[in-house]
């Protein structure tokens, strides 16, 4: 098997380096410091060809304006990246996939008895203009609903039980124009119906301490008449779309039939230019693209920026949900590079979204031992495009800088922010590590069975509760 192979020659260099636990800790110590300088000169392959102002000035280019799925902004920067890896002499596809999007409203307003409350909303509630008294239904369950009529009403209902969905949902057959949940516990609540139905009415949260007033007044026997406005929310079917180039091994012959994925997300958040957020590894997978074109290698690279990654990760899923089991089990490694030029973040790390090492990490933790003399850190992360990799029993691992510069998801991630020096460390880092892998050797064996997948735990991302 082609990976275990590589995978024990780092294992054999590193036991050649430490092994012998009878040697003293300074002697061991100088034997990791003479390794420190001992380069690959196939290295400088890679490394001479790094033009670091290539991927500067692409970040420059995209940040222009955010990016948000799905928007004419983010089109753009599909359609330049793919002239882009094109002017690199690939052909690049652009894959398009649709998901169930939402517009957050601009408008919400909670006024009780002339009263205005501060309020929040449900992703995914309907927008709606609603003045009526309210009624207080508990957790508004089916039992504790069974036999209510809520016409003309507001539902108030305690968090708890069930869902927010089933909870709008309920009050909704009941009759109810609309719905207040108010929280269980501190703080306030940003809660999510999980998706669009048309069964929902507008739907707001309030805090515990706001509900438990209103439900001493109802209780009261008074009649508290609220006024709900949801104003500019809308749900429906949205593409994006995903940009795929690939460098295929360079002779039929030599191909072991397995591919390394180096991947990158495009989109933004509204208002964030996404200089590094991420321009940056968008604009260093081009780099790479552009030093791999023309270098002998026995394994197919394939460069992939995703589209919609900050609504949830949805390009890399629709890639990899759509790749048949046969050339899943092709793809070997998933480097995905993720924030990886802030002059104000901390030092690079490797994330394994179950922190434990991998393919990936080990070809990293070697070739920055190589570069830096340091082996880049391991570290843990969901919250990026390697998460539907790994969940596919992919090695996979997300390059970032940690701790997170003071700009993440702001509207000042911008280019003056981006520091040269960092994108240039990780793009030796990382085609390094790539080309460790796949540079044209004669002693590939021809491509492994991969029978490893691991279960991994569902939710790396969630934000919002359903509950
Ligand atoms: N670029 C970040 C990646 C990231 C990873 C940030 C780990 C912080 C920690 C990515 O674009 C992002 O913002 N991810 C979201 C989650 C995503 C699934 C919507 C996040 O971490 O909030
Ligand atoms: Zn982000």
């Amino acid at each position: 098997m082609r990976k275990n192979s590589k995978l024990l020659s780092i294992a054999l260099a590193t036991s050649l380096i430490l092994g012998g636990l009878s040697v003293p800790v300074s002697a061991q110590q100088q034997t990791i410091a003479q390794q420190q300088i001992v380069k690959n000169p196939l290295d400088n392959k890679v490394i001479n060809q790094i033009d670091v102002d290539n991927i500067y000035n692409t970040i420059d280019y995209l940040q222009q304006t955010p990016r948000v799925a799905s928007t004419p902004e983010e089109y753009a920067a599909v359609q330049s990246i793919k002239e882009q890896f094109e002017s690199y002499g690939y052909e690049a596809e652009v894959q398009e996939f649709q998901y169930m999007g939402y517009t957050a409203p601009h408008t919400v307003e909670l006024t009780i008895d002339g009263t205005s409350l501060d309020t929040r909303t449900f992703t995914y509630t309907p927008s709606g203009d609603v003045q009526a008294p309210l009624e207080y239904v508990g957790q508004a369950t089916e039992e504790e609903l069974e036999g209510k009529d809520l016409s003309g009403k507001i539902a108030l209902v305690q968090r708890g039980s069930n869902s927010f969905a089933e909870k709008v949902i309920n009050a909704a057959e009941k009759g109810a124009e609309g719905v207040i949940i108010f929280n269980n516990t501190g703080g306030v609540l940003n809660g999510t119906l999980g998706t669009t139905d048309d069964r929902y009415i507008p739907a707001v949260s309030i805090t515990q301490a706001q509900g438990n007033d209103l439900v001493t007044k109802l209780n009261n026997g008074e009649t508290v008449t609220a006024s709900l406005k949801v104003l500019g929310a809308s749900a429906g079917l949205r593409s994006s779309h995903n940009v795929i180039a690939s460098k295929k091994p360079t002779n039929k012959k030599k191909d072991n039939g397995n591919v390394i994925t180096v991947t990158s997300h495009h989109d933004s958040v509204p208002g964030a230019p996404g200089a590094n957020d991420n321009a940056s590894g968008t604009a260093m997978v081009l780099e790479l693209a552009r030093v791999f074109k023309n270098l002998p290698t026995d394994t197919e690279i394939r460069f992939i920026t995703f589209g919609a990654e900050e609504l949830g990760l949805i390009g890399s899923r629709h890639y990899v949900a759509n790749l048949p089991q046969a050339e899943l089990d092709r793809i070997v490694a998933n480097f995905n590079l993720d924030m990886v030029g802030s002059r104000d973040a901390g030092d690079l790390v490797v994330n394994t979204v179950d922190g434990q090492p991998n393919l990936v990490t080990e070809l990293t933790q070697a070739s920055s031992l190589r570069s830096n003399g340091e082996p880049t850190r391991l570290g843990r992360s969901g919250s990026s495009d390697h998460v539907p990799f790994a969940e596919a029993g992919i090695p996979a691992a997300l390059f970032i800088h940690s701790p997170l510069e003071p700009w993440y998801h702001t509207p000042q991630d911008t280019i003056d922010k981006i520091s040269k020096e960092k994108l240039q460390d990780v793009a030796q880092i990382v085609s390094t590590a790539v080309y460790d892998y796949t540079r044209f050797d004669n002693q590939t064996p021809k491509r492994p069975q991969k029978s490893n997948k691991q279960q991994l735990p569902e939710q790396f991302y969630f934000e919002e509760s359903l509950q």
